[in-house]
């Protein structure tokens, strides 16, 4: 592997699993003995050496199309001491897959897929057929991505019953433009459990994801179990149902509306109203106006925000205006749990990465300090998505439950 690897925006999204994580993934599964190893896009095999040394007497098939990953997985392979294995360099994508791979089915499979979006080919109908998952293809090509192909190869290669362990984008746990490949996985498969991972768990990006562990048998609406892995470990699951899981998977959402919450109350609840800004980067940077902006919750109190402009304009679509007394809260950003502030006088015309969030009086402070509390940031942080930069829904943000400080 070339080690000036443009890691940002890798065209084969080599960004490779930390061995550490590698361990605890191969600790997710129930399978104590495994007869033969698929490991689909091994990179330097990060997975592919950590099942080696959970499963020693499996037979092992690593498939990457990056040439230099070969040299690196073998020594890895040998440093586990592990012999029973076959590297095959192959586009994982290509129909014939099989026939190149040959021999007998897999009863264990793990994997770490690029996630980039792809062109249809022809043999995709033929891959998600055989994988059990025609219904997908009637999805608009852009929901379609690669890790979702490595997917339904590792059907069409698995034997029924076989345990497969998959690490997967938060949007595919988590995004409503999933909610149909969520759907089609839970009845092809039995998903047993999803456990979210640390953001640094890949080098080269602070991606979140999450491993998938399923068995290659129908699913018939079992619960699943959701947990995450931090610095303690694996936490112990939440049981979630089945028709939840199809709206979503993420950890970081189910602890926010269980368990550690006491009394709490959603903005839907108080009857909040919550508006998007409008103005884009480019133009709020052409405003002559002063314009909120992420970048703009630099005061030091949080409940005393002074804006800059006075009657800059009337409110209305495509101009929306902060003034005293709303609450303003990133939408878009890294750090938006913590980017929220109170306005106490002027005004301003806000971005569209900012909510301006608007409640009766007598909740202002009970909806801020309970954002800012150490549950209110943790479910702030578990409603979000995205990959790098995070970002919280309208529907999502009305939803959340908010502890009473
Ligand atoms: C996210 S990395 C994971 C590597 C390794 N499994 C790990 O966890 O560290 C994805 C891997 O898939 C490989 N890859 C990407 N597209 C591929 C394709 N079409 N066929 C085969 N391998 C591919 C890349 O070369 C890379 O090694």
């Amino acid at each position: 592997m070339r080690q000036d690897l443009e890691l940002r925006g890798d065209p084969l999204g080599r960004f490779y699993t930390d061995p550490a994580i590698g361990q605890v993934f191969v600790s997710l599964f129930d399978r104590r003995q495994a007869n033969s190893i698929l490991d689909l896009g091994s990179g330097g095999g990060s997975l592919t050496v950590a099942a080696a040394r959970r499963w020693t007497d499996a037979r092992i098939q690593t498939v990457d199309v990056d040439l230099g990953a070969e040299e690196h997985i073998r020594t890895g392979m040998a440093s586990a001491g592990h012999v029973h294995h076959d590297h095959l360099v192959a586009d994982v994508l290509d129909e014939n897959l099989p026939e190149m791979i040959g021999g007998p089915r897999f009863d264990l499979a793990v994997c770490n897929p690029p996630y980039a979006r792809i062109k249809w080919r022809d043999g995709f109908s033929r891959i998600l057929a055989e994988a059990g998952m025609e219904g997908l293809q009637t999805l608009p090509t852009p929901a379609l991505s690669s890790d979702i192909m490595f997917i339904a190869q590792i059907l069409r290669l698995a034997e029924p019953g076989a345990e497969v362990g998959v690490i997967v984008p938060d949007g595919l746990v988590s995004a409503r433009r999933h909610r149909a490949v969520r759907q089609a996985l839970l009845e092809r498969v039995r998903v047993m459990r999803v456990v979210q991972l640390p953001r640094r768990s890949f080098r080269g990006t602070e991606a979140q994801a999450h491993v998938i562990v399923f068995r290659n048998e129908r699913g018939r609406g079992e619960p699943v179990e959701i947990s995450r892995l931090d610095a303690d470990g694996v936490s112990s699951p939440i049981v979630v149902g089945n028709e939840d899981a199809r709206i979503r998977m993420n950890h970081g959402y189910y602890q926010s509306v269980t368990g550690t919450l006491r009394k709490g109350f959603s903005l839907r609840g108080i009857g909040a109203e919550i508006t998007r800004g409008s103005l884009s980067s480019a133009q709020a940077r052409a405003c002559r106006e002063p314009v909120f902006h992420t970048s703009s919750f630099n005061q030091p109190s949080t409940f005393d925000y002074r804006l800059n402009g006075a009657g800059v304009a009337s409110d209305r679509p495509g101009r929306r205006i902060a003034g005293p007394g709303d609450i303003l809260l990133a939408r878009v950003d890294r750090n938006l749990h913590r980017k929220i502030c109170v306005v106490s006088q002027g005004q301003a015309i806000l971005s569209d990465c900012i909510y301006r969030i608007r409640v009766p009086a007598n909740w202002r402070d009970a909806v801020v300090r309970g954002f800012l509390s150490d549950a209110g940031q943790a479910a702030l942080i578990g409603a979000t998505r995205g990959v790098g930069a995070r970002m919280l829904s309208k529907e999502d943000l009305l939803a959340l439950e908010i502890e009473t400080p």
